[in-house]
């Protein structure tokens, strides 16, 4: 199972704030069945960029797998992908070191959209990050849904943008029966659990997994399973077209 949007690594954002709160978060995983995390830090390019970012990010990483590889058992844990949830800022389609933000071997991009009404420049803005052949993910989707417009949202969806949901869209009383719904049209692309802590904000893939297993039966998750494998088995350069 791959949860596609967290907050493990160490000190970077305001997920994990330690090493010892990361072991703690990747137990946690671990327990709940979940083979692969994508490591997702706030990225804001009004207070960062590119290269500062990765460097910072990736020296915590450095930390968390010595880390690892220190515990009896560090193959028990489950893989990292390293990536960034890119908060919405204007020009970034046309950034030339976006790329650089997608998820390690992949083309995918986590694009957090603004929690306020969007323009039809944010939309178009977007859907402009495929035309550089990038494939922009939408961050937790169901934390827009009360703020745009049903408008706005179709036209943000006819974008052909891909969609992630948090874990807890599943598990919430007031939202599950939507969730359902939009995971057996296949809406939904991705489920990411966004786990920030161990309590207010822990890794809950393993609930929401049941819960839909439960609900609408295991082959609800094909399409969930079938593009978490673009992410732990990236098509090598060769056969996607690029440059060898
Ligand atoms: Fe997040």
């Amino acid at each position: 199972m791959l949860d596609f949007h967290s907050h493990l690594i160490p000190g970077v954002d305001d997920g994990s704030k330690d090493l010892s709160m990361s072991m703690g978060m990747l137990d946690m995983w671990k327990e709940q069945g979940v083979s692969h995390i994508c490591a997702t830090p706030h990225f804001y390019a009004d207070m960062n960029n590119p290269s500062r970012f990765i460097e910072k990010r990736n020296a915590a990483y450095a930390s968390l797998i010595d880390e690892i590889s220190r515990t009896p058992d560090p193959d028990s844990y489950p893989s990292i992908s390293l990536g960034a949830e890119v908060y919405y800022f204007r020009g970034m389609s046309s950034c030339e070191d976006i790329s650089r933000l997608c998820l390690q071997g992949t083309r995918f991009i986590l694009v957090e959209m603004p929690f306020h009404p969007w323009s039809d420049y944010m939309i178009k803005e977007v859907s402009e990050l495929s035309s550089a052949g990038l494939i922009p993910v939408a961050a937790h989707i169901e934390r827009y849904m009360k703020i745009q417009s049903r408008a706005k949202m179709n036209a943000f969806l006819d974008t052909g943008i891909m969609i992630q949901c948090n874990a807890s869209f599943f598990l919430d009383p007031r939202t599950r029966r939507k969730a359902m719904r939009m995971i057996a049209d296949k809406t939904i692309d991705f489920i990411g659990s966004d786990a920030h802590n161990l309590d207010t904000r822990a890794p809950n893939m393993g609930p929401a997994i049941a819960a839909i297993t439960r609900k609408l039966g295991d082959d609800a998750l094909a399409h969930i399973r079938h593009n978490g494998r673009l992410i732990t088995e990236p098509v090598p350069a060769a056969f996607s077209g690029g440059a060898a």
